[in-house]
């Protein structure tokens, strides 16, 4: 039995491209059950619905406090009967809870070599350090941001004259492949926490 997966987006949604196009696999030990998003016109939402796949739009903005706009995600989450959540840049921090209701089952995609640079512009900041080689992880999300331990990471050379976009558009080729491989990991039961 394929592992129902759900994936969390708030933008363009090329990694979870990545990942239908994967599922759509028939050895692929998952399927891609619904798309959710706290942004309403995130692009990847178009992509997901011409495939077929259940979309649901829930608005961070609509809800008085994190707990309850994750709540919110979770009633979703269960009504699909999702086994596996995919963070695919999803821009929201998760609240305690729901993290810990997830945790083992919910996977994420960080633009850099964790450890080095959490946050936000991982590839900025990697150029103006001088760093040699910059890559992207594939976690487990634990209680804290860009924590938890690594399934996969992938990593590409840092270029003399690099700016932000072609490093990003160099590691981002790297995600797309990396993602649907630790997904097949962790449906298949070989990386786990
Ligand atoms: C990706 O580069 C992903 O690694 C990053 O956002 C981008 C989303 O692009 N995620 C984070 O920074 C999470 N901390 P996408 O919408 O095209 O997949």
């Amino acid at each position: 039995m394929k592992k129902r997966v759900a994936i969390l987006i708030s933008g363009r949604g090329s990694n979870m491209r990545a990942l239908i196009e994967a599922a759509k696999a028939k050895d692929f030990p998952a399927g891609i059950v619904l798309v959710l998003s706290n942004v309403p016109n995130a692009g990847g939402l178009d992509f997901a619905r011409r495939h077929g796949i259940e979309t649901e739009v829930i608005e961070h903005k609509k809800f008085p406090s994190r707990e309850i706009f994750d709540n919110a995600m979770d009633v979703a989450l269960n009504r699909a009967n999702a086994e596996i959540v995919c963070l695919a840049g999803f821009m929201r921090l998760l609240s305690p809870r729901f993290v810990e209701k997830w945790r083992g089952r919910m996977i994420n995609i960080h633009p850099s070599l964790l450890p080095a640079y959490k946050g936000l512009h991982t590839h900025s900041r990697a150029i103006e350090a001088g760093e040699k080689f910059a890559g992207c992880t594939v976690h487990f999300v634990t209680a804290e941001l860009d924590d938890g331990p690594t399934i996969l990471q992938a990593k590409v050379p840092v270029l003399p004259g690099d700016t932000e976009d072609a490093l990003s558009a160099r590691v981002l080729e790297q995600e797309h492949k990396i993602y649907p491989q630790a997904l097949r990991l962790v449906a298949e039961g070989k990386a786990k926490i």
